[in-house]
């Protein structure tokens, strides 16, 4: 039976200590949120945002405008935000409202403040091993292995979704720390064929169902970032969790595996963040 990886747990201990690292500061963090628009899971993910910032002693100031702001006027609120002194990250919220382009809006973000990890200068550091931010839910994932001593180097990590905010990413954090990566996607032919070589398997892909038990090595580590809500309002992952969990060594649950470690890794960032700004860390 797969030990379960514990995210909200180890999220606990890591809020914790950044309560703990922010106290020490001579000013509370800052982070600026922007929420365009009404989308419902926008609105749970912010307030959740909002909450842990606030449980860890790190301000926040949530600018909420009309689904039909316009391009000029978020691009001029960022400029704002990006000159605001107090402000140390600025998070705008995805998806955009219909009709906005974020390609320029997240292009416009003070790479400095970018705590998404979004800016494509960001993107870059990262991509050279060099990262000034890492992207929250891969570094989540990362955290999570390390909490339970899964080791990485040298083995094969297989990752399912080739996405800009995790399955890329994580793709690059895995390489850097020695790992042997094959990232899948969805032209990928005879995907049971290689996740069944996976020491490490990493789901991204947003299909419920998707991993079956058939897919797993036994005693593989399998990570499942996905959220999908199903008919009946439950969350599940990508992975059969009952049909995988006797075969794989270690499973994270849906909800209380990536998801909570996600949300402590951006609080890393805000405090990153206002650390190298206000030269505490170079
Ligand atoms: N929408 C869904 N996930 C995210 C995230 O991690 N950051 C931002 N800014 N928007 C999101």
């Amino acid at each position: 039976m797969a030990v379960k990886l514990d995210g909200a747990a180890l999220a606990s201990n890591i809020k914790a200590q950044i309560r703990e690292e922010t106290a020490a500061l001579a000013r509370p963090p800052m982070l600026a949120v922007v929420l365009a628009g009404e989308d419902p899971a926008s609105q749970i993910y912010v307030r959740g945002k909002e909450r842990d910032c606030a449980e860890c002693g790190i301000r926040t100031r949530t600018h909420r405008l009309p689904a039909e702001v316009s391009q000029a006027d978020l691009l001029a609120l960022v400029d704002s935000l990006n000159r605001d002194e107090d402000v140390d990250g600025v998070l705008v919220q995805l998806p955009l409202p219909e009709g906005l382009d974020a390609r320029p809006i997240l292009h416009a973000l003070a790479p400095e403040k970018d705590v998404d990890c979004f800016h494509p200068l960001n993107a870059g550091l990262l991509a050279l091993g060099e990262p000034r931010f890492l992207p929250c839910t891969p570094a989540g994932v990362l955290e999570l292995l390390d909490a339970y001593e899964i080791p990485i180097r040298g083995r094969h990590c297989v990752v399912i979704g080739r996405s800009r905010l995790v399955g890329r990413p994580l793709a690059q954090l895995l390489t850097a720390r020695d790992g042997t990566v094959t990232l899948c996607h969805s032209k990928t032919r005879d995907l049971p064929n290689l996740t069944r070589q996976a020491d490490i398997l990493i789901s991204a892909v947003g299909q419920p169902g998707l991993v079956t038990a058939e897919m797993v090595k036994p005693g593989a580590a399998v990570i499942d970032v996905a959220m999908n809500r199903g008919a009946d309002g439950k969350l599940t992952g990508d992975a059969d969790f009952p049909a995988v969990e006797p075969v794989a060594g270690f499973l994270t649950p849906v909800p209380g595996g990536v998801g909570p470690m996600t949300r402590a890794c951006l609080l890393q960032n805000v405090l990153r963040a206002a650390r190298l700004r206000r030269g505490i860390l170079c």
